[in-house]
């Protein structure tokens, strides 16, 4: 789903991201497509798709601009952490000067690689991990592909810790800022004061995409967390993250997103 947000974004005269790549990666799937002849006849469903939307776009553009800085700060390995339909090795400026890994569920890995195949991009652009993230085995299968724990690396973990049970969300956090050479780990995360203020049809909307959220960090934890790593934290709320990111989807938002962090 989060692509065709991407390329719905792409399309508008005011997009605070531009994804060329994202509709073409878009899965065509009967319920987004019986979502989209709803939204055109139920006002309420356009209403709650718009702010589903907008809070996609806004965290992907935060998490865009973090990756941009890395990039600029001469991270020379990117890790995309349960990549999905992330296209920024293919888009982002400077995305040539690092090496790409993107890791996610074998299943999934294959589905892109021939999304990609049919998009005539550049498949060999980023470094293919296939594994899952649900044993620390990933870091194995990451190395094999050539990552070096001992030279600088930004990991991007966008949308997935929700996926995954609180111990092995903490241990994949611990996996990720314990390390010998520079790191910047980005985060979107998902508060549990957030996900109960959800509207019925919001969450509604949500779990039809297959997406049941378990949400478990508040930023203050994941702060001392980093801290304690010895790590720098540093987190925006929301409106923190429409200001500085994407203000121009201020008048789009419900107010309700993933937030972001980073930690360095
Ligand atoms: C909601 S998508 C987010 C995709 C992308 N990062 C974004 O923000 O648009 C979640 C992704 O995490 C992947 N994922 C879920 N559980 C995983 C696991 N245990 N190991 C690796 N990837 C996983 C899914 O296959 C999917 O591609």
């Amino acid at each position: 789903m989060n692509a065709h947000f991407r390329a719905r974004e792409h399309l508008r005269p005011d997009a605070v991201l531009h994804d060329v790549h994202a509709a073409l990666l878009a899965d065509v799937h009967p319920v987004i497509r019986l979502l989209r002849l709803l939204e055109r006849h139920v006002p309420s469903i356009a209403r709650v798709a718009t702010e589903q939307a907008a809070a996609h776009v806004v965290r992907h553009r935060s998490v865009d601009l973090l990756v941009e800085a890395a990039l600029n700060d001469g991270f020379g390995q990117i890790v995309v952490v349960g990549a999905g339909y992330d296209s920024r090795a293919w888009r982002l400026p400077g995305a040539e000067l690092a090496t790409w890994y993107e890791v996610d569920r074998p299943e999934m890995a294959a589905i892109k690689v021939a999304k990609l195949g049919a998009a005539r991009l550049d498949v060999d652009r980023v470094r293919r991990v296939p594994a899952s993230v649900h044993t620390p085995a990933w870091l194995v299968d990451l190395e094999r592909a050539g990552w070096n724990r001992h030279e600088p690396s930004c990991f991007v973990v966008e949308g997935l810790l929700h996926y995954l049970d609180q111990g092995r969300a903490e241990a994949l956090l611990d996996e990720l800022w314990a390390g010998p050479a520079p790191r910047r780990v980005l985060l979107s995360f998902i508060e549990p004061a957030m996900s109960r203020r959800v509207t019925p049809l919001y969450r509604e909307l949500t779990r039809s995409f297959g997406e049941i959220p378990r949400t478990f960090f508040e930023r203050e934890t994941l702060g001392a967390k980093a801290a304690a790593a010895g790590r720098a934290w540093r987190s925006w709320d929301y409106p923190s993250q429409i200001q500085e990111f994407a203000p121009g989807a201020l008048g789009r938002s419900a107010g309700l997103s993933q937030l972001v962090g980073e930690a360095r």
